[in-house]
C-alpha cells in the first residue's frame, strides 16, 4: 500500500481510525504525561497522545506500571488534556482499576472520560478481557485493546519478553486480536511481538493495530515519549529508536547554569533588574553603572 499522508488540521477521533488504516494512512502515536510535552507533541501533528501507565517508569520512579494508580494517571491526564487540541486522547487503566468487577471499571473508566477528558481508554488482556470490553463500549466508552507484552503482568511473566514465538501463543494472540475486535475495541496495541504475528493480526482484523516493539506491518507506531528523547534511564529495548538525547543536553545546560553561578556570571545586571535612578538618589543608594564580573557577555 503506498504511503498516504493523512489530512493534519482533522480532530482524530476514535471512529476515524478505521478508516484512516482503510485509506492506508499510517498514523503516529506517543504517550504524553505532562503539559508542555502534551503540548509539544500535539502541536507536531502526533495523531494519538496516550497518557501510559508508563508513567510509572518514565515519571514516577516506580520501576514497573503496577503501582500506578487512577489517580496519579488522573493528575496527568487533566495535565495532559489542556496541552491537547487536535490528537485522540487515551487514558491508561491502570493496574488494578478493572480487576475488581465490571461496575468498579466502568466507574473508574468515566473518571478518566468525565474527570480527566480522555476520549478513550486502554486497557491491558485479550480474551479474558472481552466481557469487560463489551460492557465499556455499552456505557459509550471507546476501548483500545493492547496484547502481547502487557507490562502489568510482569509478577505472572517474570520478565519482559517477546510474546507470541511459539506457534501456539502465536495463534493466541490472532484471536485474541479477532475477539477483542468483536467486543468492540477501535485499536489494539501490539507490544513486543514477532513482526510477522503482527502482520498476520493486522491484516485479520478491521481496527488498526498500533505496534510498540511489533515492527513495519503495524497500522500505526507508537513510542514512550521519554524513551525516544532519551530522557528515560538504563538499556533501551531495540525498537526504540533514540531521535534525541535529551538527557545529554540537559546534563549540559544544567552543568553549565551551576558553573555560570559558582564562577558569578549568572545572573548578569542584563538578567537583573535596577532601581531607577530617582529612587536610588532618594535613597541614598550608590547604583553602579556597571558589575563588569557578572555583565552579560
Ligand atoms: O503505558 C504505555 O505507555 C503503553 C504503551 C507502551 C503502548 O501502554
Amino acid at each position: 500500500m503506498p504511503y498516504l499522508k493523512p489530512e493534519r488540521p482533522e480532530k482524530v477521533s476514535a471512529p476515524s481510525l478505521r478508516s484512516s488504516k482503510q485509506r492506508g494512512e499510517r498514523l503516529v502515536c506517543l504517550t504524553a504525561y505532562d503539559y508542555p510535552t502534551a503540548r509539544i507533541v500535539d502541536e507536531a501533528g502526533i495523531d494519538i497522545i496516550l497518557v501510559g501507565d508508563s508513567l510509572g517508569n518514565v515519571v514516577l520512579g516506580y520501576g514497573n506500571t503496577v503501582p500506578v494508580t487512577l489517580d496519579e494517571i488522573l493528575i496527568h491526564l487533566k495535565a495532559v488534556r489542556r496541552g491537547v487540541q487536535r490528537a485522540l486522547l487515551v487514558a491508561d487503566m491502570p493496574y488494578g482499576s478493572f480487576h475488581t468487577g465490571a461496575d468498579e471499571a466502568v466507574r473508574n473508566a468515566l473518571r478518566l472520560v468525565k474527570e480527566g477528558g480522555a476520549e478513550a481508554i486502554k486497557l491491558e488482556g485479550g480474551r479474558k478481557r472481552v466481557e469487560l470490553v463489551k460492557r465499556l463500549v455499552d456505557e459509550e466508552i471507546s476501548v483500545m485493546g493492547h496484547i502481547g507484552l502487557t507490562p502489568q503482568s510482569i509478577n505472572q511473566l517474570g520478565a519482559y519478553r517477546v510474546q507470541g514465538k511459539t506457534a501456539l501463543s502465536a495463534r493466541e494472540l490472532v484471536d485474541d486480536a479477532k475477539a477483542l475486535e468483536d467486543a468492540g475495541v477501535f485499536a489494539i496495541v501490539l507490544e513486543v511481538v514477532p513482526r510477522e504475528i503482527a502482520k498476520m493480526i493486522t491484516e485479520s482484523v478491521g481496527v488498526p493495530t498500533i505496534g510498540i516493539g511489533a515492527g513495519v506491518y503495524c497500522d500505526i507506531q507508537v513510542l514512550v515519549l521519554h524513551d525516544m528523547l532519551g530522557l528515560s534511564f538504563g538499556k533501551q529495548a531495540r525498537f526504540v529508536r533514540p531521535y534525541a538525547n535529551l538527557r545529554e543536553a540537559i546534563t549540559e545546560a544544567v552543568t553549565k547554569y551551576a558553573d555560570d553561578v559558582r564562577n558569578g556570571t549568572y545572573p548578569s545586571h542584563a538578567e537583573s533588574y535596577s532601581l531607577p535612578a530617582e529612587a536610588a538618589e532618594e535613597m541614598n543608594i550608590d547604583v553602579p553603572a556597571k558589575n563588569s564580573k557578572a555583565e552579560k557577555s
